[in-house]
This record gives C-alpha cells, sequence and structure tokens, in this order.
C-alpha cells in the first residue's frame, strides 16, 4: 500500500485539529483497502510482529470488532481487553492500566471510554500510539472517517454536500466527530434535533440548527441519523418514543423532503422505529448503512497501517 506522507501524526484522537489533506491522506489509504478487502487475497502481513490492544470501558460491536479483523488482516497480533473483566473491576486507575499494557511493548492500544478527555489523558502517558475509538459525547474520529469515506465513494466528492445529522446530538461523539470532518472538508451542516437533544451554543460548532425535522430535510444530500442515546440519559429527555418517532424518527414521508438521491447512513447500534423507520432502514436504495460497516474495516486498517509507520519512523 502507498503510505500517505501527509499524516504524521502520532496519535489518532479526534478530527478536530486535522487538516484537510491529512483526512484525504487517511481516506485514500482507505479506498486501497476498501479494494485489497474485497479480493480473495485480503490477508497481509505488513504488521506483522506489531501488538494491537483493543482497551473497551464501553459497549461495544462494530468498533473493537472491525479494530480485531484490522488489525488481523495486517498480521498484527491483536488482544481485546474487556474493562469489566479486567483489573479495572479490582480499582485499578486507567492510568495504570494503561502503564501495565505500556511496559508489555505494545504498539497501539486502541481506547473506547464512558469520559471525555480520558483517551487524550491516557495518550500522555504511554510510549505507543492511541486510537480514540469513542470517549464520551467527545469524538470517534474512526467512525467520522468511515462516514466519509462511504460519502465519498457514493458521491465521488465532500465538498459542498449537505448533510443533516439528526437526533440525540446531545449525546453524540459521532455528531461531534462528523461535524469537525465534514466542515473541514467543505461540506455544510445542518443539525436536527429537539431542544432537550442539544448541547448549549450549538450553533457555535459551525452548523445551521434545525428544530423541525422536515425543514431540516428539504434539499439534504445526506441524512445521518443517530440512536437515542438512552444510557446517556440521566431524567427525561424525550416525552415519548411514540412522539420522538413522530416528529424525529426518519420515514419515507420525511425522507422525500431530502434530494431525490440523498442517501440514509446510521453508525448503528439502530433502535429500529424510534429514530429510523425499520423498512427504510435496510432499504438497499437509499440506505449505505451496511457500508458504513464495510468501510469502518478499511478506516481501521489505514489508521494501523499509517500509526506504526509514524511510530517506527520517529523511534529511529
Ligand atoms: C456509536 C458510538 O459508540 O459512539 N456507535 C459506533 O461506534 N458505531 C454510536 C452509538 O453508540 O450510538
Amino acid at each position: 500500500m502507498t503510505q500517505p506522507s501527509q499524516f504524521t501524526q502520532r496519535h489518532l484522537l479526534g478530527i478536530q485539529g486535522l487538516a484537510p489533506q491529512e483526512i484525504s491522506a487517511l481516506l485514500d489509504l482507505s479506498d486501497q483497502y476498501v479494494d485489497k478487502n474485497r479480493s480473495a487475497d485480503r490477508k497481509m502481513n505488513s504488521l506483522r510482529g506489531k501488538t494491537v490492544i483493543n482497551l473497551f470501558f464501553e459497549n461495544s460491536t462494530r468498533t473493537r470488532t472491525s479494530f480485531e479483523l484490522a488489525g488481523k488482516r495486517l498480521g498484527a497480533d491483536v488482544i481485546n481487553m474487556q474493562a469489566s473483566a479486567s483489573s479495572v473491576a479490582k480499582g485499578e486507575t486507567l492510568i495504570d492500566t494503561a502503564m501495565t499494557l505500556n511496559a508489555m511493548h505494545i504498539d497501539v492500544l486502541v481506547v473506547r471510554h464512558p469520559d471525555s478527555g480520558a483517551v487524550q489523558l491516557l495518550s500522555e502517558k504511554v510510549n505507543c500510539a492511541v486510537i480514540n475509538g469513542g470517549d464520551g459525547a467527545h469524538e470517534h474520529p474512526t467512525q467520522a472517517l468511515l462516514d466519509a469515506l462511504t460519502i465519498r465513494r457514493r458521491k465521488g466528492h465532500l465538498d459542498g454536500l449537505m448533510v443533516a445529522i439528526c437526533g440525540d446530538v446531545l449525546h453524540s461523539r459521532v455528531a461531534r466527530s462528523n461535524i469537525h470532518l465534514l466542515n473541514t472538508m467543505g461540506a455544510q451542516v445542518r443539525v436536527v434535533a429537539p431542544r432537550t437533544l442539544l448541547p448549549a451554543q450549538a450553533d457555535r460548532l459551525g452548523v445551521e440548527v434545525f428544530h423541525d425535522m422536515r425543514q431540516g430535510l428539504v434539499g439534504v444530500d445526506i441524512v445521518m441519523m443517530l440512536r437515542v442515546q438512552h444510557e446517556r440519559m440521566r431524567g427525561n429527555f424525550i416525552p415519548s418514543i411514540r412522539e420522538y418517532f413522530h416528529f424525529f424518527g426518519l420515514d419515507y414521508e420525511k425522507l422525500a423532503l431530502a434530494k431525490p438521491d440523498a442517501l440514509i447512513m446510521h453508525p448503528g447500534p439502530m433502535n429500529r422505529g424510534v429514530e429510523i423507520d425499520s423498512d427504510l432502514a435496510d432499504d438497499v436504495e437509499r440506505s449505505v448503512i451496511r457500508e458504513q460497516v464495510e468501510m469502518g474495516v478499511a478506516v481501521r486498517m489505514a489508521c494501523l497501517d499509517v500509526l506504526t509507520a509514524n511510530l517506527a519512523r520517529n523511534k529511529i
């Protein structure tokens, strides 16, 4: 694979602050991995002898599995650690856990943590490369990259597109990383949500805010739905699921207001019938939700590839 020279970061902690050429470099490399993954000869050994640890303090299906698959496709040794089954459950601190893993000479640590900023803190204490697999409601950079790859492959470009990000923006690291990425790459972003599910001063994020989904969807190229994150809610943020679906759930009728070729996206896991109509989610004419999952493996291969190469370069 052709290694991009534009991405020289040691860690991937977030999208905020990345330059357009850094994002493009990662997407270009990911594109090559999509093709490779579709071929019969998809097992490589470029990361042979390298160790990747997935350290997850929160549940995950897609992110953890695709990092595991990505590492294994590249020939790395991959270890999955579920915090509930580790010494964290015995009271070991995040930093002590990281230092312990660091002492084992690992190359990449992929971390998911419920607190915003925890992954950054940890990256300051270790010698390996750190990838943020989602920290609280802050960032989820590889999700934004895989979303961008999905859009770019379908639409040919990101600049000039109108993207509506809809639903529980308040609790969503996916929304934050996507807003940074899409703004950096010249797309226009709308957020569509009830007032209770928007962060204070959402307009400062460089987006147009809509509280009426029908207005927010008019003329958009991409409809990105977000899961209602019940587990992060303390108290009542929505009156009832039925009412939420009525006003903010994506169905064929609301989708008709978007461009005729608008794509539907969702990072998963989906609450069918809450934020998205079940048939629409499975409608391959409109929904690229499964493609997003496919892109996730390629993006994570690109990230592991680039970060291990940067680490080796810095050690010389
Ligand atoms: C997202 C996450 O964990 O932030 N899921 C994912 O990584 N695909 C979104 C969510 O949990 O709703």
